[in-house]
This record gives structure tokens, C-alpha cells and sequence, in this order.
């Protein structure tokens, strides 16, 4: 699901990017350390900011990533211009990942998941598309803010089938990862590092 005009307000906010450098990779570092590997996707990228973590804070050599919104890929391609070919584009759904099983080192998602309507179905391409060890690094928002009466409405957001943390770790553990880390803040945030079983 696309974004509403409040949520596109926040995530092309220029404090945006603070706060995901600041707050949400210092928790994914913290609890995921540096990459194992350089070959990274990024699901959900929205304007690109992340993939500047992704290659400065935790040490990728080359980054995919995609957003289901054109716009945002156009965003995130013009970012990231000067790094030409370390990084690929694609506009698409992470409920099917046009890619081959086992392709990389690492997934990372800041905040798409609670977007997509079948979020249990991506999870499942995540382990998919990961080499055998390879390391999901998740940040996430959690049903309690997304399907809030007050709250929940200022954003536009899937409200069926949403999940808590308690939730969510365990669809990670049936899809077949091992789930390494889990800190979550209050109901509003998760972060979870989970490794695909060998
Ligand atoms: C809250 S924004 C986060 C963007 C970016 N990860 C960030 O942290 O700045 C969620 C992003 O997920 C994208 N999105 C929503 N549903 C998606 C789907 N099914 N597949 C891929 N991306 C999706 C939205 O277009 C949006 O850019």
C-alpha cells in the first residue's frame, strides 16, 4: 500500500534521515553488528536514505532495492546517482521478489513491512531470496500505533492482520529463521535480526 500525504510529509522530511541513521540502524548495528557480506536488498526503500546506511554504517559492497511506488524509486535512484553501479533499482511488490533464491548476504527493512496487506508472504520471499545464513535486519511499527484509533488514522495503513512483536517473531520463526535479537520500544517499534536456518 502506498503512502497517505501525512506519511510522505515524514518519511520526505528532511529529519527523516536523523532519526533512521540516529535511532533505527544504531538499534540494527547494535544488535546485528556489520554485514557478513557485501550483496544487499533493500525492500520498501522509499527516497534512499537507508541504502546510504546500508553501505556507510554496515559495509555492503553492492545494494538492490525496490519500492512499490515509482516515485520513490525515482527518488532513491537520483540519491544515490553517484554510486552508479554498486546500486540497482526496480519498482515492485515484496510480496514477489523478482529474483533468484539465495542471491544475498543480507535484507534489510526500515518500516515497509506493515505496509504490505500480505506481510507474511513477504516474509517468506525475504527468506527466499537470502543465502542460506544470510541476515534479515528489521525495524518495524507495530499493530497497537497502526490500528490506534487516533493515531493509527493519521497514516494509511492495511488494518487487518497487523502485528505485534510477539507476533511477528514467531511468523519470522515459522518461516524458517532463526531469530537472534528482538528489542522493542513500548508497542510503536520492534527492531529483530533473524538468520536464515542453514
Ligand atoms: C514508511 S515508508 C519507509 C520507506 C523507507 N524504508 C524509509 O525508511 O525511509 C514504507 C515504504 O514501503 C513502500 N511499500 C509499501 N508497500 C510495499 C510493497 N508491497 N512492496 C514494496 N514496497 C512497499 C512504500 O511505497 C514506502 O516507500
Amino acid at each position: 500500500m502506498k503512502l497517505s500525504l501525512l506519511e510522505r510529509l515524514f518519511i520526505l522530511n528532511p529529519i527523516r534521515p536523523l532519526i533512521q541513521r540516529h535511532l533505527e540502524a544504531r538499534q540494527l548495528h547494535t544488535l546485528g553488528g556489520l554485514l557478513q557480506g557485501g550483496k544487499v536488498l533493500e525492500i520498501g526503500c522509499g527516497p534512499g536514505s537507508g541504502i546510504d546506511l546500508i553501505f556507510d554504517v554496515f559495509g555492503a559492497t553492492t545494494v538492490h532495492a525496490f519500492d512499490l511506488d515509482h516515485k520513490m524509486v525515482a527518488r532513491a535512484r537520483r540519491r544515490q546517482g553517484r554510486r552508479n553501479a554498486a546500486v540497482q533499482f526496480w519498482t515492485g511488490n515484496a510480496r514477489r521478489i523478482p529474483i533468484p533464491d539465495a542471491t544475498y548476504d543480507a535484507v534489510f527493512n526500515f518500516g515497509a513491512l506493515h505496509h504490505v496487506v500480505d506481510w507474511r508472504a513477504a516474509l517468506a520471499e525475504v527468506r527466499r531470496v537470502l543465502k542460506p545464513g544470510g541476515r534479515f535486519y528489521c525495524e518495524e511499527i507495530l499493530a497497537h500505533y497502526i490500528t490506534h484509533p487516533f493515531w493509527g488514522r493519521l497514516m494509511t495503513h492495511p488494518q487487518m492482520d497487523r502485528f505485534d512483536g510477539v507476533g511477528f517473531v514467531a511468523a519470522l520463526k515459522h518461516k524458517g529463521f532463526k531469530v537472534r535479537e528482538v528489542r522493542e520500544m513500548g508497542d510503536l517499534y520492534i527492531w529483530v535480526i533473524a538468520d536464515k536456518r542453514r
